[in-house]
């Protein structure tokens, strides 16, 4: 693959670490993985042992204070052998940890940082059964009881929720008074935290290893300490979140391109190597334009993604002073990145004929695993929604009444 991002010596060595950890520790346990449905705790600790666990911790945190370019590098390679484990390293990089990084206190920003470095993977827990793309009509509740709140309801499809130590909650706040303030954030730990505990595991269609929980909160009561308000405060609390989770919509980009990329290279070696009509089925036009679509579809998809990864959105000083990426070009990076992915893997399965529809074959099983990057993460229907607000520069209220809130 060209350079066409010049990427930088330090990242290109980081990449190649990260290829060589893929292909020589990750890659061979992939299939039993998605067949055992089994977490991957020794991929998690390959990657912690390697630095590819809390890579944007800053350094003051004791973190190697990498970009979120750099983290992206690194979860597209675990991607091209493993979905779940491109997923592991974007819970334990993106998502919860960047809304804590930026938002927290100085105690959480060291607590969250010390479990990602430990190798932790933050779950980030908003989706309810009623409120999935309608994800502020959310019903979890935190009420305020003198210094703590104490949170009610539950969520489901929660990534990593019963294996992930440090959970980030989205929950509607109450104060004494019963009157609600707002969206806010607040920080649970498994086997700590009285009142948390899991429901039923969700069975996939694909991404297998990795648990989807329903994540229950009965009476659950945190400190002060542990609740996430961004520097806007409540009122503003769920904006600001959403603000944060753009960098898990870069990073779930990632793992569809880095599942294709790895389709798309095993197509490529296929075509050369199998013979029908007495020649490589490389030599029929047909699959040379298939061939050469692909190449297109990832390579603009990697450019989406690459640059989403590099941009700042609006932060309170303007333009580009946002610690998260831009919310439209994420969206974009998503919306396309996804949709190419899940056409490049049908079609690379497509080149190998019966042998991509067997079970024996890992064709089928990125096929299954790139499904799910159209819907997790925002759906491609909800992800034009936030792209056309952002190009009409309007709000775009999906509900009848207007607003949802
Ligand atoms: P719905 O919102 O019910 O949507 C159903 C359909 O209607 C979709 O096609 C949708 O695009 C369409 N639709 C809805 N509203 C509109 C609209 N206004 N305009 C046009 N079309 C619309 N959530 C978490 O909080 N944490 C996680 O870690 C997490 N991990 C996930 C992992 C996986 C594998 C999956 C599949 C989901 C995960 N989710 C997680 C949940 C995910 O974010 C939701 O599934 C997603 O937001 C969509 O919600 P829904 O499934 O309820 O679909
Ligand atoms: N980045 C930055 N800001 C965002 C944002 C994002 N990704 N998504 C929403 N916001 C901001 C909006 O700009 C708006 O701010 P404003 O009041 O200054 O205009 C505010 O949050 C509320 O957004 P709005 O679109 O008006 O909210 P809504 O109540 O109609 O809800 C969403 C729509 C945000 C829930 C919907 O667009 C969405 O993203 N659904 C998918 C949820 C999801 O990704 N879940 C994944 C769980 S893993």
């Amino acid at each position: 693959m060209t350079n066409q991002w010049q990427l930088t010596d330090d990242q290109l060595k980081l990449q190649s670490k990260a290829r060589a950890l893929a292909e020589e520790v990750v890659a061979p346990r992939a299939a039993e993985v998605d067949r055992s449905e089994q977490y991957p705790w020794d991929n998690v600790e390959a990657l912690q042992q390697n630095g590819f666990t809390g890579m944007t911790v800053p350094k003051d945190l004791g973190g190697p204070g990498h970009s979120l370019l750099e983290a992206v590098l690194v979860v597209e390679q675990m991607a091209k052998v493993c979905g779940v484990t491109g997923r592991i390293a974007v819970e334990a990089n993106m998502g919860a940890i960047s809304a804590v990084l930026s938002y927290g206190s100085d105690e959480q920003r060291k607590m969250a940082a010390e479990f990602v470095l430990g190798g932790d993977k933050p779950a980030i827990c908003i989706t309810e059964p009623d409120a999935g793309s309608a994800a502020s009509l959310m019903t979890t509740r935190a009420d305020r009881r003198g210094d703590s709140y104490i949170i009610n309801g539950m969520k489901h499809w929660i990534t990593g929720g019963s294996v992930s130590k440090l959970h980030l909650i989205f929950a509607r706040v109450f104060d004494e008074q019963g009157e609600e303030l707002g969206i806010g954030g607040f920080l649970a730990i498994r086997d700590v935290t009285p009142g948390l505990s899991y429901g039923l595991r969700e069975p996939t269609l694909g991404l297998r290893g990795i648990p989807e929980m329903e994540v229950l909160f009965d009476d659950m009561e945190v400190g002060p300490e542990m609740v996430v308000l961004p520097p806007s405060g409540l009122r503003r609390g769920f904006a600001d979140l959403m603000n944060a989770y753009n960098s898990q919509r870069v990073g779930a980009g990632t793992v569809a391109l880095g599942i294709a990329s790895g389709a798309y290279e095993r197509a490529v070696a296929f075509a050369k190597e199998r013979e029908q009509f007495g020649r490589p089925i490389a030599e029929f036009q047909g699959l040379q334009w298939m061939l050469a679509d692909m190449s297109v579809q990832l390579e603009a998809a990697r450019s989406l993604t690459y640059r989403a990864a590099c941009s700042r959105g609006a932060g309170p000083d303007g333009p580009g002073t946002s610690p998260f990426p831009d919310a439209n070009l994420a969206a974009q990076a998503k919306i396309f990145t996804a949709e190419a992915s899940i056409k490049v893997v049908s079609d690379a399965l497509q080149v190998f004929g019966a042998a991509g529809y067997s079970r024996r074959n890992e064709l089928e099983r990125m096929y299954r695993d790139v499904r799910m990057f159209t819907i997790g993460g925002g759906t491609a229907q909800i992800l034009r929604t936030v792209v056309a607000s952002r190009i009409l520069e309007q709000k775009l209220p999906q509900s009848r009444d207007g607003y949802l809130r």
